[in-house]
């Protein structure tokens, strides 16, 4: 054991400092710096174990780009489409990948469940240092996995995991979790961020150099990202979120990186009794149980990644009690609500500075894209008016602040997705006409293409479409 040295690192970015501040320098969060001591012997003793001596060699070879093999490896397939869905068609070997997410969301649910499917066809490793085997087996026996072929190691000691790892050579590990995970040669406490990062740094030695993937878990913070965060994120090779609102059944999947496939991809399960159940049909998944005849609720298509769904908005708007107007908004950004109602205030003259506003997405979801926000304002306009969108009526577009309505992407797809579910009338941009000529629509479907906010509204308040 050589001279210990100490040195105070952030806990939010990592960010080391010869000296304690109150402030870090490097994301300015305060009295994040806690003091880690760590011997000068360290970690990169450890380093050996972690090239084996011919895998050292061929890291120090020069290989000209061109040859460089392609040989193309299959991807590990899961079993949960969902899952392979958001990773871009199954885990890549030799990777390393980040799954984030609060504290009983579901994260050792998902990866015991993929593990489950995976077991017959391969070599597979669940270490966990957050429960005893006793406890896996209990989960997996309530997801009536406890018959497979999945082999377990309790452990937190950072040593101990990776030299089972060398001996076992599975092609796929799970570390759950991450923030458990402890290094002997430093003394900080398990999950700062040396311990994080070392960990880490380790186990993506270890997945390119065995040729494995590892999939790490990684409990988020209060404040919103995973704990030793930044510096695990731009390590790994992909980077998962596991989310949705503990008191809603539904959880999404999505990919925050990914160097093997798209980042938009969205993945949803519904957490049930027995675990996790994919949710292929999302449009009636999300549409389901849906208030029929009531003012406030507008449908709209998205697309997440490749997948179009429909969803619900829902508004509610009352005279302002107190002096300023409320508004709230969930699953939607704040400040787009906020300026939607500022154009209805213009160029309709709603009088939205006296209403308090709230608007939501159905079923947890968050969306960020644009193409909601005609959906937006149709709910607003249909709660003000105390008038209910006719059920059959579906619409898309995005709202300028001149009050003009602007084409989205795809709206074909989105139109026939909504058909498919039902849908005959459509409130959709004039200048998506080109892209929706394609589309072999029947007779009894109704497009109306809007080019102005005020359109909208006459439609909306059309007899024939209001209740
Ligand atoms: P878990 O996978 O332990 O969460 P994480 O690993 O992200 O901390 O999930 C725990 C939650 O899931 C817990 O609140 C109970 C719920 N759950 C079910 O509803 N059904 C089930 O079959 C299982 C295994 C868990
Ligand atoms: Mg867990």
């Amino acid at each position: 054991m050589g001279k210990t040295k100490s040195k105070y690192v952030c806990q939010e970015c990592g960010h080391e400092a010869q000296g304690w501040l109150g402030r870090c320098p490097g994301c300015g969060t305060w009295n994040s710096l806690i003091e880690e001591k760590s011997s000068s012997g360290s970690a990169q003793s450890n380093r050996g174990l972690w090239f084996g001596s011919d895998a050292a060699a061929k890291q120090n070879r020069i290989v000209p780009l061109a040859e460089i093999s392609l040989e193309d490896k299959p991807r590990l397939n899961t079993g949960l489409a969902e899952l392979d869905r958001v990773l871009g068609g199954g885990f890549v070997p030799g990777s390393l990948v980040l799954i984030g997410g609060d504290p009983g969301i579901g994260k050792s649910t998902l990866l015991l469940q993929a593990l489950a499917a995976m077991s017959r066809q391969r070599k597979l490793l669940y270490v966990s240092g957050e429960e005893s085997p006793r406890q896996i087996r209990l989960r997996a026996t309530r997801l009536q996995v406890d018959q497979e072929p999945i082999e377990v190691l309790a452990a937190t000691d950072f040593s101990t995991i990776t030299e089972t790892l060398i001996a076992q050579k599975p092609e796929l590990a799970v570390i759950d979790s991450i923030q458990t995970v402890y290094v002997e040669e430093l003394t900080s406490a398990p999950g700062s961020v040396s311990q994080i990062r070392e960990a880490a740094a380790g186990l993506l030695r270890l997945a390119k150099t065995l040729d494995i993937v590892i999939v790490l878990v990684g409990h988020v913070t209060k404040e919103g990202s995973i704990a030793g965060p930044r510096v695990l994120e731009h390590m790994v090779d992909t980077v998962l979120y596991f989310e949705g609102d503990h008191q809603l059944t539904y959880r999404m999947l999505r990919a925050v990186k990914n160097r093997f496939g798209a980042t938009d991809e969205l993945g949803l399960f519904e957490m049930t009794d027995k675990g996790l159940l994919e949710v292929s049909n999302a449009s009636m998944a999300m549409l389901n149980g849906r208030p029929l005849h009531v003012p406030g609720s507008a449908i709209t298509c998205c697309i997440e990644g490749t997948r179009p769904m429909l969803i619900e908005i829902q508004a509610l708007v009352q005279a302002t009690v107190y002096g300023s107007p409320q508004r709230m908004t969930q699953g939607l950004d704040r400040n787009r609500v906020t300026m939607l109602l500022a154009v209805l205030e213009k160029h309709l003259r709603l009088g939205t500075g006296q209403i308090d506003t709230y608007v939501n997405v159905v079923g947890g979801l968050r969306i960020s894209e644009p193409s909601v926000d005609l959906a937006i304002v149709a709910a607003i306009v249909s709660s003000f008016q105390n008038k209910a969108i006719r059920t059959s009526c579906l619409t898309f577009g995005e709202v300028g602040l001149t009050g003009e309505i602007r084409a989205v992407s795809q709206p074909d797809r989105r139109v026939q997705e909504a058909v498919r579910q039902g849908f005959k009338n459509f409130i959709l941009p004039g200048s998506c006409r080109k892209a929706m000529l394609s589309l072999k629509l029947h007779e009894s479907v109704n497009l109306y293409y809007v080019d102005r906010i005020g359109e909208v509204m006459d439609i909306l308040l059309d007899e024939e479409l209001s209740q």
